[in-house]
């Protein structure tokens, strides 16, 4: 079992375990109002739904699944969520439990947030997304029409309980989808290893977890250092809305990922050596790294981004593995150097 603690505008402690052992101890003295919420999607209740029941059989124990899937984390889920909350009576002591990917936590964290000004959330993620990024550090969203995540709040969970056990029942596009934040990690810091990446175990997800703290515990509200763990996103988020939510989140970080080795290369004259790394860590998951969208329109969904700050944005560029920074460009320069790159691979 593998412990750490987030010392941020709530402390609270996460548990990586294989198991649900734990949970008794680890979570339930969190859990002190008469009523739960278990928020899950249609997939995961199909899968272990029912997990988690005998620890709440003294709870009035309601469940609200919905469908699987980035188009569920829209307003009208957040409001049938809230509306159920409040049809069933749920007070300030009452508990929402995440149980579930990236979609599940993002939305029961805003409804959690939200609901009479935020009541207790417990994550428990199934996802290697959920596990390793999402489920810690206190970002939930809905996304609008104009784009991913644009309405949300900083809501840290009380406990987050990784169990290791839901992740075997993992579809290998699922497990891809983790790895696309997991590659991020190794290019944020040298403490993960492309050997680490090929375990895939509980000591993988704390490794890329003791990155994430480090830098919430630092920069909650992402008015500074925490944007470095948007490395690949913007680009990234920009090919998700691009493809209707169709390509997963973690295909499209990669991609983004691809783009900023690439920007980064123009930016720094980066070696070929250290270029050929970033490409080994890129293709240490096995995606796709080809994308099917123009520099123009991934230039023109950026502009919808909430991280741009009038014609610029805040882009995570890499000097090395393990030297990320902070850069502000112009997205038209963005623009620029991503046509750049679409035209040399073009002419291979
Ligand atoms: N997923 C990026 C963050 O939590 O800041």
């Amino acid at each position: 079992m593998y412990e750490l603690k987030v010392r941020a505008s709530k402390t609270y402690d996460i548990t990586i375990a294989e198991d649900l052992s734990f949970f008794s101890e680890r979570v339930m003295p969190l859990v002190k109002g008469e009523s739960v919420a278990i928020i899950t999607d249609d997939k995961v209740n199909a899968l272990c739904g029912g997990a988690l029941d005998d620890f709440f059989a003294a709870k009035r124990v309601i469940k609200i699944v919905i469908r699987h899937g980035e188009k569920s984390k829209d307003a009208a889920n957040f409001m049938k969520i809230i509306n159920t909350l409040a049809e069933h009576g749920f007070t300030r002591e009452d508990t929402v439990i995440a149980f579930g990917g990236g979609v599940v936590g993002d939305l029961a964290g805003f409804a959690a947030s939200t609901y009479m000004r935020g009541i207790t959330l417990i994550a428990v993620p199934t996802t290697l997304l959920a596990a390793v990024d999402s489920s810690v550090g206190g970002k939930t969203a809905i996304d609008l029409n104009a784009g991913k995540n644009l309405c949300g709040t900083f809501y840290q969970p009380s406990a987050v309980y990784i169990n290791t056990g839901f992740l075997k029942t993992l579809p290998v596009k699922e497990i891809k989808n983790g790895l696309g934040e997991v590659i991020k990690y190794a290019f944020l810091s040298d403490t993960v290893k492309d050997t680490d990446i090929r375990k895939r175990d509980a000591a993988l997800i704390y490794k890329c977890l003791k990155i994430k703290r480090d830098i919430v515990e630092k920069d909650e509200r992402e008015s500074g250092c925490r944007a470095l763990l948007n490395f690949g996103h913007t680009v990234g988020h920009a090919i998700e809305k691009l493809s209707g939510y169709k390509l997963s989140h973690g295909a499209c970080v990669v991609k983004g990922m691809v783009y900023a080795v690439e920007i980064s290369k123009r930016i720094y004259g980066l070696s070929d050596g250290t270029v050929a790394k970033m490409y080994a860590l890129l293709n240490s998951g096995k995606h796709d790294l080809s994308c099917a969208y123009s520099a123009e329109s991934i230039a023109g969904q950026i502009s919808a981004d909430k991280k741009r700050y009038g014609d610029s944005v805040n882009f995570v560029a890499v000097k090395d593995l393990g030297r990320a920074e902070i850069v502000k460009i112009k997205i038209s320069d963005l623009k620029d150097m991503m046509s750049d790159y679409e035209s040399s691979f073009k002419s291979v």
